[in-house]
């Protein structure tokens, strides 16, 4: 199992370009289900998720070719015979339960896999099938599965109980071939959910209101291909920027809308760095002392939990105590053990870690738990005296394209190791 050794002190200089988004891109990828035609999208990122998402496609027998070296996906859905996301496939990525809208409005049946808990939290799919059954569906749980199925939908006005992000993935997608006008509210108002309803418009669907918390959605009787390029990852900018900061360094991270990371870079100028936001970059230069910031994760445009674990390793650095309060997900702090073994002062009292500042962080063996806690451990790890190791680096590979290598780029002494 590869493993990524670290020696740490480097601080973090030059220039880095973010690929794709990965969040957006999953559904985005899904959505070609949704019509018979050819589907083209561009800087789609070459990840493990990515890969996961094209092994489903492809059981459902729609034809792929990803060009990795290109960042190019085409996709063509003209021959789908099956209608089932199998157990084993949405355990490795549970995002796959957003292709049951996509399936279930355009073929009238589904059958997907419940995800069952991660490592973050138990993640209940619970507003994507209630939504669902408001268009017409009918669905039933039987051996761990989701069995759905329904003439045309119907258009309908359907509220969440919480923004969340995949429910309104689901419900938009499966809303584009309804009959009549659906209204969803309360939804997530994340980029990727706008990056998504410019897709599936490029694909003819009619929405409006993405971006805001009531999205309205006119169902066609089809939809047609498309082409359509996929938006710069907002959550690798920030991780990189992360990094940056915690090596002292000075970067600028291009590829990105810098309305998308505000919310991150608000926090980053408050621990003392100086942010410049360029067109489509940021540019980051450190301070020389660290100022202790308090966070609280929400949905957008508030703080990302996807950002949390990331920005508790500056925090680990940081003068003076900081609050981190994980609003998201139950079990969000996988990765505080891990920076405690490099020497960080940190408490968890229920949803909320309290840091305590130290002069620096020491090199350890370490474990990733989850894709946004392994990006954290990575941070620890470049900041650190001395050698550290992470151990089940797989996680990274779901969602930072070739991290080590960008990394490398910018003066970290990083390598990969078997
Ligand atoms: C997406 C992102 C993930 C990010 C999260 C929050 C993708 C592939 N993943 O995950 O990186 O951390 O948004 O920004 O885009 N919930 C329920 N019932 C449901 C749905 C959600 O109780 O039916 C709860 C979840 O358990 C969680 C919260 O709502 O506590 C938010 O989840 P949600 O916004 O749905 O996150 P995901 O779409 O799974």
């Amino acid at each position: 199992m590869d493993k990524i050794k670290i020696r740490g002190g480097n601080s973090l200089s030059g220039v880095v370009e973010v690929s794709g988004s990965k969040n957006a891109a999953l559904p985005i990828l899904f959505s070609s289900v949704l019509t018979d035609e050819l589907c083209v999208y561009k800087r789609v990122p070459d990840l493990q998720d990515i890969h996961s998402t094209l092994v489903l496609l492809k059981y459902l027998n729609i034809d792929c070719e990803f060009k990795s070296e290109q960042h190019e996906a085409q996709l063509k859905a003209n021959c789908v015979n099956k209608h089932e996301a199998p157990y084993d496939l949405v355990r490795k990525m549970r995002a796959s339960v957003v292709v049951l809208g996509p399936l279930l409005a355009k073929y009238g049946k589904a059958k997907v896999s419940l995800p069952g808990g991660c490592a973050i939290g138990a993640r209940p799919i619970n507003y994507h099938l209630s939504g669902l059954e408001k268009l017409g569906a009918k669905i039933q749980l039987e051996n761990g599965y989701v069995i759905a199925s329904c003439k045309r939908l119907r258009g309908t006005r359907v509220c969440l109980e919480f923004p969340s992000v995949g429910a309104t993935e689901n419900i938009m997608m499966a809303a584009t071939l309804a009959k009549g006008e659906t209204v969803i509210e309360n939804t997530a108002r994340e980029p990727e959910i706008s990056d998504l309803a410019c897709a599936l418009r490029a694909m003819g669907a009619q929405i409006e209101g993405d971006g805001t918390e009531r999205i309205f959605v006119q169902g066609q009787t089809s939809l047609h291909g498309c082409q359509y390029q996929i938006m710069g990852d907002r959550i690798e900018a920030g991780t990189y920027l992360a990094a940056a900061l915690a090596t002292k360094g000075c970067i600028e991270v291009t590829g990105i809308n810098t309305k998308h990371l505000e919310a991150v870079l608000k926090k980053l100028e408050k621990t003392g760095a100086q942010i410049e936001r360029k067109e489509n970059a940021v540019l980051l230069r450190s301070p020389k002392k660290l100022k202790s910031v308090n966070i609280v994760t929400s949905p957008f445009p508030g703080f990302p939990t996807d950002m949390q674990a990331q920005f508790m390793v500056i925090m680990a650095i940081a003068n003076g105590i900081s609050h981190i309060k994980e609003t998201i997900f139950e079990n969000r702090f996988m990765h505080v053990p891990e920076l405690i073994r490099l020497g960080a002062n940190i408490i968890i009292d229920g949803n909320m870690a309290i840091i305590h500042g130290v002069k620096n962080l020491i090199g350890a063996p370490l474990m990733a738990t989850d894709l946004r806690a392994s990006a954290s451990l990575i941070i620890g790890a470049l900041c650190a005296e001395g050698e550290s190791i992470v151990n089940r680096i797989y996680h990274l590979d779901r969602g930072y394209e070739k991290m080590e290598i960008k990394l490398r780029a910018l003066g970290a002494d990083i390598e990969r190791i078997l």
